[in-house]
């Protein structure tokens, strides 16, 4: 079977039921929000969030997960598919999912509001249902990935990006979120403040090797959806880049620097800083700490005992690295 197909198996019936509740989530009386929201879900991710959700309840309350639960998996794959449409219009990027953007199709204008859209929708789901405590975890999350997309602007506008502020960076804007669905599992069946800490903490690392997976497949030429070696050109510098200039010679430091602000539309360039980059480590010293962080999120499952909802979540984290897309 599959590697999706096993992690799925012991939330089979709960993601099937969640894709339904998750459709009717976004219903609008505006056709063209509807014409959109439809074609957006129609070209689905691999709903990852939504399976941590309910894997993590599921390991932490014996198997058992509630409406709120739901309503958690689905305010989360709101807010998801939101940053997702703005984040296109940010990064001027014109494929998602192997399919035109939304601001490819109707234009940022329309990007942005439906975004907005999504997002309110999101944060209704939890106000009308009274899930405060959810609401609260999720407005961290949403807060902080505004935060890491600004900072990451303004780390490509100054180019004086460090390890440490990489880091900074996607935990805020990609961590945060799968942080948040991990909270919000274990939150949802009201398990002990420690153990939602706890699983948050699971999420963050986790969240962590899935972000610098997704910018190492930047570097790569495999169809994984959308644009690769986009980055690059949105001066976006992630941590293959920074091991590399931490990593060469004055001499070629001042090239890639002068590269990265003065040519970074420009294939021919692109490409050589792609292989200098390579030529310098830059692409296995990002494996060896995706690799760290996995490994740190492996040892907090160690604590649970066996279960098929262990199982899977073991299995979804050796995913996050292996994964094709
Ligand atoms: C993409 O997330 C955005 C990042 C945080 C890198 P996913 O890779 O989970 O996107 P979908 O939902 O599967 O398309
Ligand atoms: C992902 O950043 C973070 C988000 C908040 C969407 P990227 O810009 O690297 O995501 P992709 O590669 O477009 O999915
Ligand atoms: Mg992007
Ligand atoms: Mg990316």
């Amino acid at each position: 079977m599959k590697t999706v197909s096993l992690i799925k198996q012991p939330i089979d019936f709960e993601m099937e039921l969640f894709e339904k509740k998750f459709l009717l989530s976004m219903s609008s009386k505006v056709s063209l929000l509807n014409r959109i929201t439809h074609y957006v879900v129609n070209r689905k991710g691999k709903q990852m969030r939504p399976m941590f959700v309910f894997l993590i309840a599921k390991m932490v309350n014996n198997g058992e997960v509630n409406e709120r639960t739901y309503r958690g998996a689905s305010v989360i794959e709101l807010i998801h598919t939101a940053t997702l449409v703005h984040d296109d219009v940010v990064d001027e990027s014109h494929k998602r999912r192997g399919f035109f953007s939304v601001n490819a199709l109707w234009k940022n204008k329309i990007a942005v509001l439906v975004g907005d859209y999504l997002l309110s929708k999101g944060l209704l789901l939890s106000i009308d249902n009274g899930d405060f405590d959810l609401l609260k975890i999720i407005s961290v999350a949403v807060r902080e990935m505004s935060e890491g997309e600004l900072l990451q602007i303004e780390k490509a506008r100054k180019l004086d990006i460090t390890e440490t502020v990489y880091y900074e960076i996607i935990r805020k804007k990609t961590a945060t979120l799968i942080a948040a669905c991990c909270a919000m599992g274990a939150q949802s069946v009201s398990v002990a403040k420690e153990e939602v800490n706890l699983m948050r903490e699971f999420g963050e690392l986790i969240g962590m090797a899935f972000q610098i997976k997704d910018d190492l497949f930047d570097y790569g030429e495999e169809k994984i959806g959308k644009p690769t070696g986009i980055d690059i050109k949105e001066q976006k510098m992630t941590l293959p880049l920074i091991y590399a200039l931490n990593n060469c010679s004055k001499n070629e430091k001042s090239w890639l620097i002068n590269a990265i602000k003065n040519h970074n539309k420009d294939k021919k360039i692109v490409k050589e800083i792609i292989q200098l980059v390579k030529e310098k480590d830059g692409l296995n010293y990002a494996v060896i700490k995706m690799k760290e962080f996995q490994a740190q999120a492996l040892s907090i499952l160690e604590k649970y005992p066996e279960s098929p909802y262990k199982k899977s979540l073991q299995l979804m984290v050796n995913y996050v690295i292996e994964r094709k897309k």
